[in-house]
């Protein structure tokens, strides 16, 4: 016996709809108007819906409804600079400075950026826009003593800009990966809902053998997808 296909034809109706009518962050039909178009229960408009949702196609904004998703960047695993990244793909970066330190950083960041216990670094979290959208929340760790001055008279807008005029080009660094739900204040900052998932990157970033920076870099898991070459095997 068939199962409830009615849902599969209201999910292909509204694929098609986005595909050809909608622009991302528009609202589909209300669950009424597909109710009555489709002759269905809510319950089985909903479970159409949910394909889409789980699929990335639609999000459910509570209490306003479900609109077309935004396209997701690549997030791509390269040492270009946020603002410079955004500039390729032909939008427009902008920064929040939300906090800034000269102190003596935690010791796992002491250690990745080979300083002594007592060494100080410059820290700085930033919310990172493109076209007015927050993105990402940056937080870097930078040694204090090889770069003199460099929050004088504010830090720079761009990190790598001011590495590379001091002889420190960004060349190389190693990424951890993970999943993490976002807790309210982060959350609250990329205008997403508690819990909504994002990509978290640690890196450490070597200028040639030199550790320049440690990061920890929050990316909306709505607005991101992450994209990777892959090598051939050994
Ligand atoms: C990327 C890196 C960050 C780095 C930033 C520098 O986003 N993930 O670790 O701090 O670029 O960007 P900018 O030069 O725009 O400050």
């Amino acid at each position: 016996m068939i199962a409830n296909v009615k849902y599969v034809e209201i999910s292909t109706y509204l694929a098609d709809l986005v595909d050809s009518r909608l622009s991302p962050g528009d609202r589909i039909p209300s669950e009424r108007a597909l109710c009555q178009r489709f002759g269905v229960s809510r319950m089985t408009v909903r479970q159409a819906v949910d394909v889409l949702v789980n699929e990335g196609v639609l999000v459910r904004q509570q209490g306003r409804g479900t609109f077309v998703a935004q396209q997701k960047l690549d997030l791509q695993l390269r040492i270009t600079s946020f603002g410079q990244e955004m500039r390729m793909r032909g939008m427009v970066p902008s920064t929040k400075l939300l906090e800034t330190d000269e102190a003596v950083p935690p010791t796992h960041i002491a250690q990745a950026l080979a300083l002594s216990e007592d060494a100080k670094t410059y820290y700085v979290r930033r919310l990172r826009y493109a076209d007015d959208v927050p993105m990402c929340v940056e937080e870097s760790w930078l040694p204090h003593a090889l770069l003199p001055g460099f929050f004088d008279p504010a830090p720079p807008d761009s990190l790598y800009g001011d590495l590379q005029v001091r002889g420190f080009r960004p060349t190389w660094g190693e990424d951890t990966i993970e999943s993490v739900n976002l807790d309210r204040a982060q959350a609250a900052l990329l205008d997403v809902e508690v819990g909504a998932a994002s990509i978290v990157v640690t890196r450490r970033t070597f200028a040639e053998d030199v550790p320049v920076e440690f990061a920890v870099s929050y990316y909306r898991g709505d607005r991101y997808k992450l994209w990777v070459p892959i090598a051939q095997p050994l």
